[in-house]
């Protein structure tokens, strides 16, 4: 079960700098008409995310399509939502030595492409191309280079087996590529964004080809979906919102620091920083106001950070608000057993374990952290297994959308990443984005400053 501690965002905590408890109660109507809106939008159908794990179908068919499709490399072609929910799945879930492996190639860098092909065996590599649009440069691209290594491997008869596609079931040129290829087609829903689509086949099918526990990632998606739809007072991921919200609002947070004590978790981060970035980052509000809103999301490690950037967290620009995530229980303890006794460095550790050692840094570091006047909360799961993963996955999503509602801005479009690839297009010249042109003109002909 998740549980959000908000003690150190409190005044009461950190002083000027914390929210007073009064805020709460005064936050009561605005959380209750942000969940009645995330709901309302479920219901309408312009929203998903919260329901996709009652939807058993398409968690079906990627099992079933696993079952068949056994490979010792799953290779991802995709980018920012199409990308980094699946390789957060495979970082937390798969033991190191496991003897499947998930390359993400999201990344177009020539060198990295073609060394990463380099290392890999065609005949035992499955490719999964995600687009959501359909249409992204860097996957296309990609997609063209991985298509003509595996045909020139293995010929173009024998491609069909080594490739399926996940993409919007209604448009796009990746669906229309694929028909026609007869690959194997994994819907994401129209209405599920990029950044929401890690429990779409996005995620599920690469997690379900790495053997991983589908269902029970589905199964905690689903109980904190139902914890996500109740009061105020009972609701982690509106009061995470709020408390984001009103610190960036009021309290003067622009920053926003993930701060995972979990090895595992640690890609997860990068795929919140999209989600809350992305999401929260606007020009304009619903009421078409400038507002250029966000907190900008950042990452620290438990506890490798608190040999690098703990230091200016501490004493640095108190513009930060924290959000640990924590975790209940780890797999294995670690004992901690040596024979130098006489050395006051270690005798203390003897008889105590890593997982006590850990747990003990994140309390130093939060209680470090609240002295300084800095607003930290927690949040915390059970274990580090594919129900509690679930379980986080769908908080962070839920605390997205509430925030877009106390922000009062759309959460779920993204028109400066949509501008970056109109952009993109035209400097490759994609006929249909020439109205581009201009700005790139005026671009090359600008005079450079340059130091040699
Ligand atoms: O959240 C989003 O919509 C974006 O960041 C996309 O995930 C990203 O741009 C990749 O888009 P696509 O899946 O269409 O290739």
């Amino acid at each position: 079960m998740i549980t959000f501690d908000y003690t150190n965002v409190l005044e009461s905590a950190v002083g000027v700098h914390g929210i007073p408890e009064s805020s709460f109660a005064a936050a009561a109507g605005a959380a209750q008409r942000a969940i009645d809106a995330v709901e309302a939008a479920h219901k309408a159908g312009k929203l998903a995310f919260g329901t996709l794990p009652l939807t058993e179908k398409p968690v079906k068919d990627v099992l079933a399509f696993a079952r068949e499709h056994a490979f010792r490399n799953i290779l991802i072609l995709g980018i920012g939502g199409s990308a980094l929910g699946p390789a957060s799945l495979e970082a937390a879930l798969m033991r190191p030595n496991a003897s499947k492996r998930l390359i993400v190639l999201d990344n177009i860098d020539p060198d990295f492409i073609a060394g990463s092909l380099e290392a890999l065996n065609p005949e035992d590599t499955f490719v999964n191309v995600i687009a959501k649009s359909g249409v992204t440069a860097e996957t296309m691209a990609t997609f063209a280079i991985v298509r003509k290594w595996m045909t020139d491997a293995l010929g173009p008869a024998r491609i069909r087996d080594h490739f399926a596609v996940t993409t919007d079931p209604e448009r796009g040129d990746l669906l229309a590529i694929a028909r026609d290829e007869k690959f194997p087609i994994f819907e994401i829903p129209p209405n599920i964004g990029g950044r929401f689509s890690v429990l779409t086949p996005v995620g599920t099918l690469p997690a379900a080809l790495l053997g991983l526990d589908v269902e029970a990632l589905m199964r905690g998606a689903a109980s904190t979906a139902e914890q996500s739809r109740k009061t105020f007072t009972e609701n982690p991921a509106v009061v995470a919102a709020f408390v984001q919200w009103i610190l960036d609002h009021q309290f003067r947070k622009p920053v926003l620091v993930l701060f995972p004590y979990s090895q595992s978790l640690w890609k997860f981060a990068f795929w919140f920083k999209q989600l809350w970035g992305e999401s929260l980052g606007k020009k304009f509000d619903r009421r078409k106001r400038e507002v250029h809103c966000g907190q900008t999301p950042t990452a620290a490690l438990g506890v490798t950070d608190q040999h690098s950037q703990l230091q200016l967290f501490i004493e640095g620009p108190n513009d930060k608000s924290f959000l640990f995530w924590a975790v209940r229980e780890f797999k294995d303890r670690l004992p901690i057993a040596h024979p130098y006794q006489s050395f006051d460095s270690m005798r203390y550790l003897e008889g105590r374990t890593m997982a006590e050692l850990f747990t003990a840094e994140r309390q130093a570091t939060e209680m470090a952290i609240t002295e300084a006047g800095r607003p930290n909360s927690t949040v915390t799961i059970d274990r580090i297994d594919a129900e509690s993963v679930g379980s986080l996955i769908m908080f962070a999503q839920y605390m997205t959308a509430y925030a877009g509602e106390f922000y009062d801005i759309d959460a779920f479009e993204q028109p400066g990443v949509e501008y970056g690839k109109k952009l993109t297009f035209c400097l490759m010249d994609r006929p249909g984005f020439e109205e581009h042109r201009g700005k790139i003109e005026a671009e090359q002909r600008k005079v450079r400053k340059i130091v040699r």
